[in-house]
């Protein structure tokens, strides 16, 4: 019996199944509760007029600027405090060394300086800092040789984090898993009169198969090819090592701090919530929610459930924000 948890006592005088007799008293002893104050919802923007279905990811669309200024003004009245945006970049765009993330005028900063325009304040904007929508290869940092460059990459986040401040972006998360990042992002950020402007790290970010959707959501997967991640994203067999990941970018200057994906992590959410005490957020991936619609499309699970179920023990285990597709979907529910 761990220390911090009250004796509960000998059987038959305790009986725990007391306290779960009423709705009402269950209601009462309830110890985690899922709010939509919790939920952040991923959007796909793409440069098309018209919104695209992703296949792999029933009820979610890569949509237009437009698109996206109408979603966002359905996160403002679903009371949905934040989005995380994610381009999609015309093929013919990506270049070797992702020379578009640090335009302006691209896709995303267009995209932001719309919401913004529309919203102003009133809504959250996360944006993913990493090069993989841009690059040909696919990869989140600048390849030479067959190898990820890490400090060249970072010379290049830290310009992408400014463009995405300017635009109107008022949390920049960076998702590459580069060493050093967050330190260099907090320093650039700093000297471009965007102190102010937080920083959610992709801390704890494993190599997961997980992620399959997303990247052909986003197109990286076809310039990835047979490659994989796995000499900057870490092994999901390190939980250890996850905490040293996070111990690394609350001292870089981390506002808040990522553990992705969320299903297959718990235990490392757990421990960095435990360990850290930091706002500790969770990424319910793109294959999480691919596999409870499929499972409940197939007639094996019931989908509300499921999905409640699924946020609310990304929230048992000790976050305090989940991304999720499921945003406004469980948003209604709640
Ligand atoms: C890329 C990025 C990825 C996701 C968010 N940002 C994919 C990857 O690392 O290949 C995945 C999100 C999801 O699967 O829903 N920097």
């Amino acid at each position: 019996m761990p220390s911090d948890i009250a004796f509960p006592g000998r059987f038959p005088s305790t009986r725990l199944r007391r306290n779960r007799r009423h709705a009402w008293l269950r209601a009462l002893v309830t110890e985690t509760r899922l709010s939509v104050d919790n939920l952040i919802w991923p959007l796909f923007v793409h440069d098309l007029p018209e919104a695209a279905a992703v296949p792999a990811m029933p009820g979610v669309s890569r949509l237009s600027i437009e698109g996206v200024v109408a979603a966002a003004a359905e996160a403002v009245s679903l009371g949905i405090p934040a989005i995380a945006l994610f381009p999609v970049i015309d093929p013919s765009l990506k270049t070797d060394d992702g020379r578009l993330a640090v335009d302006p005028d691209n896709l995303v900063c267009r995209c932001v300086r719309a919401i913004r325009q529309a919203h102003g304040n009133a809504l959250g904007l996360i944006c993913d800092v990493a090069l993989d929508p841009y690059t040909s290869h696919g990869h989140d940092g600048l390849l030479r040789d067959g190898e990820i460059l890490n400090d060249e990459t970072v010379a290049v986040l830290r310009q992408q984090a400014v463009v995405l401040a300017d635009a109107g972006c008022q949390v920049v998360a960076p998702s590459d898993m580069m060493d050093g990042r967050v330190g260099a992002i907090r320093d650039a950020l700093d000297q471009h009169g965007h102190d102010g402007v937080a920083i959610l790290s992709y801390a704890a970010k494993f190599a997961s198969a997980f992620y399959g959707p997303f990247r052909s959501a986003v197109g990286s997967a076809a310039n990835l090819g047979g490659g994989d991640k796995k000499t900057y994203q870490m092994n999901p067999a390190n939980g250890d090592e996850s905490l040293r990941e996070v111990a690394l970018d609350i001292a870089e200057g981390a506002d808040m701090v990522m553990v992705k994906p969320a299903m297959t992590a718990l235990d490392v959410i757990h421990r960095v919530k435990a360990g850290f005490g930091m706002p500790t957020f969770a990424y319910q991936v793109s294959g999480e929610y691919a596999m409870i619609h499929a499972a409940a499309a197939a007639g094996m699970l019931d989908l509300e459930a499921a999905m409640l179920e699924s946020l609310l023990s990304i929230r048992r285990a000790g976050a305090d924000a989940v991304l999720t597709y499921f945003a406004p979907t469980a948003a209604r529910c709640l």
